[in-house]
């Protein structure tokens, strides 16, 4: 029987108690359980460079997890290195924070050789296989090397950059004919779809069959978008429901008489983290009234802190926050609470229903799910208010929230007091609208769309399977 073998950098390793594991993770536990299947990747530990990584496995509820730990040398290389210091600021269209090393980008291709062996290891023919997320851009291409003839899959949670910033890594040419060695792209937006589309024919002597589909060496790719959801009725129960021994990083019983406004970020210059701060200052400095009225509650999770750009951008925001809290604080009064902990999901949820607003401010994202969720926790005869910058995925579907531009500081200012001052009525009209988009194309809706249309793939057979230059393959019926 066909299986479904998921690939992604981080594995969400089972967890008993799945209230507390996030959307995504659920969905991918889900749909691997239901016909069985295995999830692969690194295991998120680091050993030393003589070692080789071994795999191990372990299983969980009809599904197998098969992780790795990576080398020291894999980790700086690869996932400090190539993905995380040249592909994301690329992606999120920072060109001046591109660092690209050439022996980084060789190391780059060797963990994804790496996982390619690991799947030929444990595929069968007639399995599917869903690569996630720009770790893992060659993945395909050397399977096919390996002579695999599956159908294989892949998802760009992040954003798809334009051909510009493109041409600007030395390596775009052979991670583009790469990539189009998946039979199904998926992206989060029409707009990175389109991207997506023009930079593959741009770089490759392909054929244009249809809006969404390429011919590239008679193989034909489907580039489509597949914008993904969470799972909003289970949000809500979980927002609402009673825990025992909470363990609150924010005391909401201290700000009755405040509105709060949450943010939850990882510490990424993509976030604009700083852009929002310094928004927030010129509103407490112009906006007197609401001091000792107004928290806002940020939640900035350190993350990939051996880069400089991300230990540059950690210290700054130390600073930022208690410049302003030392700026405005009065009496027992702090305006800012800023907490570096990570939060269980359901925890978060509940941090959302008890908020008033929720400002998300990225200055690129693929989708942000932050502002989803936020939605979704909300009390529906109550709601509170998303301040959502047009540069999130998310704001493509999510009209109805405060949408801000967060790079003009007026606007998100204006757009702040608009939220703050928003009659009840108005709430829950832009909450109802919001919601039913939620529940329109919801987690499971893109898990199943992106997979019925991988299934649609024609088993192939490969005739021969050699390098990025040409391989051919042909029909079989
Ligand atoms: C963000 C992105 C994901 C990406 C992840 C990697 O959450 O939206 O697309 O896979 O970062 O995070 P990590 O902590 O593994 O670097």
């Amino acid at each position: 029987m066909s299986k479904l073998i998921i690939l992604s950098n981080r594995v969400s390793l089972p967890n008993p108690d799945k209230s507390t594991a996030g959307g995504l993770a659920v969905a991918l536990q889900d749909a691997l359980s239901d016909i069985g299947g295995i999830w692969l990747g690194w295991n998120g530990e680091k050993i030393e460079n003589h070692h080789d990584p071994h795999f191990s496995s372990t299983e969980y509820e009809g599904v197998e997890y098969i992780t790795c730990p990576l080398t020291e040398e894999q980790y700086s290389g690869y996932y400090c290195g190539f993905a995380n210091g040249a592909l994301w600021p690329a992606m999120h269209n920072r060109a001046d924070l591109i660092e690209y090393e050439p022996e980084e980008f060789k190391v780059y291709q060797q963990v994804n050789r790496l996982f390619a062996h690991q799947l030929a290891q444990i595929t069968h023919p007639d399995d599917v296989i869903w690569v996630h997320d720009y770790h893992f851009l060659s993945v395909a291409h050397y399977c096919r090397e390996l002579g695999m003839q599956n159908r294989i899959g892949f998802f760009l949670h992040i954003p798809f950059a334009d051909l510009n910033i493109w041409n600007q890594l030395p390596t775009a040419q052979s991670l583009i004919q790469d990539l189009c060695q998946y039979d199904v792209i998926g992206l989060q937006t029409e707009h990175d779809q389109k991207r997506c589309m023009d930079v593959c024919h741009h770089f490759l002597a392909s054929q244009v069959i249809h809006y969404n589909v390429l011919n590239y060496n008679n193989h034909q790719i489907t580039i489509q978008c597949y914008p993904i959801g969470i799972n909003p009725e289970l949000i809500q129960k979980v927002a609402q429901q009673k825990k025992e021994n909470p363990h609150p990083i924010f005391e909401f019983e201290d700000l009755i008489n405040q509105k709060t406004i949450i943010s939850v970020d990882r510490i990424d210059y993509s976030k604009g983290l700083i852009e929002r701060f310094n928004a927030f200052e010129e509103f407490l400095k112009n906006n007197p009234e609401y001091h000792k009225h107004i928290t806002d509650l940020q939640i900035a999770c350190p993350c990939r802190i051996e880069i400089q750009a991300y230990k540059n951008l950690y210290e700054l925001i130390d600073s930022k926050v208690d410049f302003i809290n030392h700026e405005f604080s009065q009496d027992n009064w702090q305006p800012i609470n800023c907490s570096h902990e990570t939060v269980a999901h359901d925890d978060l949820m509940k941090i959302y229903l008890q908020s008033d607003i929720c400002w998300v401010n990225s200055l690129r994202d693929g989708m942000n799910l932050v502002a989803k969720e936020f939605v979704a926790a909300q009390n529906p005869d109550n709601p509170g208010v998303l301040i959502l910058s047009k540069y999130t995925g998310a704001a493509e579907q999510m009209s109805e929230a405060i949408i801000v531009d967060p790079e003009n500081r007026g606007d998100m200012i204006k757009a702040l007091k608009t939220a703050l001052t928003m009659s009840k009525s108005e709430r829950l009209e832009r909450y109802k609208q919001l919601m039913q988009g939620l529940k329109s194309f919801d987690i499971n809706d893109w898990r199943n769309a992106f997979l019925k249309d991988l299934r649609r793939v024609p088993v192939l057979h490969i005739f021969k399977s050699p390098l990025r230059k040409s391989y051919n393959r042909i029909v079989s019926y």
